[in-house]
């Protein structure tokens, strides 16, 4: 019960309730914030399952977010940076530093389809550190890569 609040209160602190909006955003800008806000519910909702001990839905969400990552490179386009388009977070190091996004991205990729791999074993210890591994990879790249 202890660990579970604590994951919960972990997680909060890593995703604070994002209040900006993106409207006006459109095109390929627009897309990737969709699947970036899909990505925010689906780590809810693998919290969420972490308390209920449900790791079915933890391995399907974390299967929705490997692919994701698998196809994250395709959404950044050059002339999509934020100094371009004003509706956009996406930082210039995208482009001048393309070889550490790849890592970031790459990072994430592994996170999430460890996490699909060890959710299969139900063993909630190990999935709560597996999961972390997924919200730092987020943190991460956003630290480096996002405005
Ligand atoms: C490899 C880099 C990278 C990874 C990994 C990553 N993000 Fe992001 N994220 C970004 C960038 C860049 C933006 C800014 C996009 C823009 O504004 O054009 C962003 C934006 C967002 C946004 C705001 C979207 C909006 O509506 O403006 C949310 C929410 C978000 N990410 C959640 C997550 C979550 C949750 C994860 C992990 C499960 C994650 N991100 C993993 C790079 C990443």
């Amino acid at each position: 019960m202890y660990k579970c609040k604590f994951v919960l209160i972990f997680f909060l602190i890593s995703f604070p309730f994002f209040s900006y909006s993106n409207e006006g955003a459109t095109g390929i800008i627009k897309e990737r914030m969709d699947k970036f806000q899909e990505s925010k519910n689906l780590m809810r909702t693998i919290n969420r399952s972490l308390s209920d001990n449900n790791f079915n839905v933890i391995t399907k969400s974390a299967e929705k977010l490997n692919t994701w990552a698998n196809k994250m490179h395709k959404y950044f386009p050059k002339g999509s940076e934020a100094s371009i388009s004003n509706k956009s977070e996406a930082s210039n190091d995208i482009w001048s530093k393309p070889e550490d996004f790849k890592k970031a991205i790459k990072k994430f990729e592994i996170a999430s389809a460890k996490l699909i791999e060890i959710s299969k074993n139900k063993s909630i210890d190990d999935t709560v550190s597996s999961f972390r591994e997924v919200a730092a990879s987020c943190k991460g790249c956003h630290k480096q890569f996002r405005n």
